[in-house]
């Protein structure tokens, strides 16, 4: 077992029953870092997000997401895959911890999502609800023609025009899109909806720290400087050193013959998060018949469903644990239950479910990447978010494959359009 910096309010890193990494991996990822903030590798614009907090587009941010405050209190947020799920991991972390996901922190305006599905039945529900409500709508889509965003935001324009007119419901638009080409920059410029960039260099996977990300938090009431300051931690080099650790122990996982990389929690509020790795991770690493494939258990609810195949099951993966320090919130459980379990606290029945697992799978062999994460904050959102990027984008490269591509994506769609057309 290694262990790394126990230094309170930062992420921390426990390798358990994990293959060593030799000082020449570690050395190669420095080279790696070196390129990707040599500014001369193509879609690295993300390295340097965090320190964008100064910048008129962030002052700019900031004065919309207030206006949106004062215009509606419910904001629809059309968008998919990286233009979606960053914000909502956000959102369900530092929120309304985890009870209400997608909810809103105190002060903020109430979030919804649309055009992250084609279900009639979700956007007839998400109509319904929004009958009575002002509403304003944040569309984020770098290209304007995916097609859930695309459908999800046509029916959103229509009701807005229908209630408010055709220049009154462009006001109440927000479109993130890419600077210069695409439908939606197009429309943008046309009917002069307030607007911010995608930058060119930044992927969808990559973006919460752009605007994709910011916005959305920013209206729901989350401190962005907070989790622009904790990305910024993450870039340290302490920290930068615990995600080339994670990230060349997950290569030698990989080449050990463990396949599956479980990102695992014992917080709903980090359900989302783990969402937002599964695509982080799939996207940038499977290619080329490589790759770790992601998986996401939210414990204790999933021990009661798999925690019969991790504990006996086919041993092709390894676990990596989201470990939070400091829950915000707490109940005390009464003396009704059972009486191993009233008077102690749900924190500490929680904790002891974590420590109860991590010596069962250890007993059982599996290796275990525990981070640490001091709280459910918005610095600690934003620490999280860089320093998985930073260890994703490492791995990747280790793997010898292009993190920030994804060649494989479009099959798909290409055969969707096929059957369209002929219907
Ligand atoms: O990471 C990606 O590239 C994808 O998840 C895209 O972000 C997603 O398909 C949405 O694309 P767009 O922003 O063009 O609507």
């Amino acid at each position: 077992m290694t262990k790394e910096n126990e230094t309170k309010n930062t992420l921390t890193l426990e390798l358990l029953g994990c293959p060593s990494v030799s000082d020449a991996e570690l050395a190669r990822i420095e080279e790696i870092h070196e390129g990707l903030t040599s500014g001369d590798e193509a879609f690295t614009g993300w390295v340097g997000l965090p320190y964008k907090g100064e910048s008129e587009e962030t002052a700019r941010l900031k004065a919309a997401a207030a206006r949106i405050g004062s215009q509606c209190g419910v904001l629809a947020v059309v968008g998919i895959g990286g233009s979606y799920l960053g914000a909502r991991a956000a959102l369900e972390m530092c929120g309304a911890g985890g009870a209400a996901p997608g909810g809103a922190a105190p002060g903020g305006a109430e979030i919804l999502f649309a055009g992250q599905n084609i279900s009639g039945t979700y956007h007839a529900e998400l109509i319904d609800r929004l009958k009575d409500e002002d509403f304003c709508v944040c569309v984020i889509s770098k290209s304007g023609t995916t097609t859930e965003p695309n459908i999800a935001f046509a029916i959103l324009k229509d009701l807005l025009i229908k209630r408010h007119g055709r220049a009154e419901a462009a006001k109440r638009v927000y479109a993130i899109t890419d600077p210069e080409g695409g439908t939606l920059r197009a429309e943008t410029e046309a009917e002069g909806y307030e607007s911010f960039v995608i930058p060119p260099d930044v992927g969808g996977r990559y973006s919460v720290l752009s605007p994709v990300g910011l916005l959305p938090m920013a209206a729901a009431g989350i401190d962005v400087d907070a989790v622009l300051a904790g990305a910024r931690r993450a870039a340290a080099d302490d920290l930068r050193g615990l995600a080339a650790r994670l990230a060349a122990t997950r290569k030698a996982l990989a080449d050990g013959g463990k396949t599956v990389e479980i990102f695992e929690h014992y917080e709903p509020a980090l359900f989302s998060f783990a969402e937002w790795l599964k695509q982080l991770y799939g996207e940038s690493e499977g290619k080329e018949g490589k790759g770790l494939f992601p998986a996401a258990l939210s414990f204790s609810t999933d021990l009661h469903s798999m925690g019969q195949f991790l504990q006996e099951g086919n041993q092709i993966f390894f676990e990596t644990l989201l470990d939070v320090k400091a829950p915000p919130r707490d109940v005390l459980v009464p003396a009704g239950a059972d009486p191993l379990l009233a008077g102690k606290s749900m924190n500490e029945i929680n904790r002891a479910a974590a420590e109860g697992v991590i010596a069962a799978h250890r007993a059982a062999g599996i290796p275990i990447a525990r981070v640490g994460v001091p709280d459910l904050s918005p610095h600690s959102f934003g620490a999280l978010a860089y320093f998985f990027e930073l260890t994703c984008a490492y791995t990747a490269r280790l793997m010898g494959v292009d993190p920030f591509n994804q060649p494989g994506v479009e099959q798909y769609k290409r055969e969707m359009k096929r059957l369209l057309t002929n219907n």
